[in-house]
């Protein structure tokens, strides 16, 4: 069987990651969650006092890049495998409202891209892969086999992961939740560099009314048949 390369993009909190996964768990491929990467650097920017009232320090997060070392860590049963920064693992701490709230401005820094893509070159340029994030399909493989390009309303989006930061026992509201999806939407769309945006030959799918399971036997068929045309 053929080992293809699928690339999964979209708006914020999805579903992008848990399908990503369990397709590969499926598939018994490499999953990189790409937006891992890009949350780990923004963790490693608040750690560094390169965040402060004035903002992020653009210029002081790119002179020390090079102090920024990310791996992936052994993958469970579940397909999961932690981000390590470092050498610590980061997996838990990169999921915070405040590292969501600076990760937009930090990845619209081309020397930050520059760094995440070579890094997702070297993990993914045999097939066997399905990576997740925005510009993978467009920037990162543009030549995948399979491209899928998630999204869903805002409010279902911002209620998914709502849940998701409660159970954790994270102290939010709905309201600041809703905000940080939308803006950082907007950022992803709107920026110079790899901007969001669905590839040409991507399939869309919209699951504001879609259960994970639906949204998993979909992709799965979907990887299926490209695996199938390409045997
Ligand atoms: O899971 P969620 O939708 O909250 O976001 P994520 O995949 O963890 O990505 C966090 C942020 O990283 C995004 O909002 C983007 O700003 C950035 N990102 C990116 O620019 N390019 C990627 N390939 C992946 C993430
Ligand atoms: O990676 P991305 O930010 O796109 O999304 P995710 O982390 O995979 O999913 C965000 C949250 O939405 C998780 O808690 C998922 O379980 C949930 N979700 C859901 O309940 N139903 C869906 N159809 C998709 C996601």
């Amino acid at each position: 069987m053929g080992r293809i390369t699928i690339a999964i993009d979209g708006h914020s909190s999805t579903g992008k990651s848990t399908v990503a996964r369990q397709l590969a768990h499926k598939l018994g491929y490499i999953y990189v969650d790409s937006g891992a990467m890009y949350r780990a650097v923004t963790y490693f920017a608040l750690q560094n006092g390169l965040v402060d009232h004035d903002g992020l320090n653009e210029a002081g997060l790119v002179a020390r890049l090079d102090e920024i070392s990310l791996n992936f860590g052994m993958t469970d049963e579940a397909g999961k495998s932690p981000i390590i920064l470092n050498g610590e693992n980061v997996e838990s701490a990169i999921r915070t409202l405040e590292v969501s709230e600076w990760v937009s401005p930090v990845a619209t820094l081309s020397e930050v891209r520059k760094k995440m893509v070579q890094q997702q070159h070297q993990l993914g340029g045999e097939g066997g892969i399905v990576m997740d994030g925005r510009d993978i399909g467009t920037v990162v493989f543009p030549q995948a086999d399979l491209k899928i390009f998630m999204t869903a309303s805002a409010q279902v989006r911002a209620q998914r992961r709502y849940d998701e930061l409660l159970a954790r026992g994270d102290q939010i509201s709905y309201s600041e939740v809703l905000e940080n999806v939308t803006e950082r939407d907007r950022i992803d769309s709107t920026r110079e560099v790899s901007p969001l945006k669905q590839a040409d030959d991507a399939v869309l799918i919209d699951n504001s009314e879609m259960t994970l399971e639906d949204q998993f036997q979909l992709v799965l068929k979907l990887a299926l048949q490209k695996i199938d045309q390409i045997d």
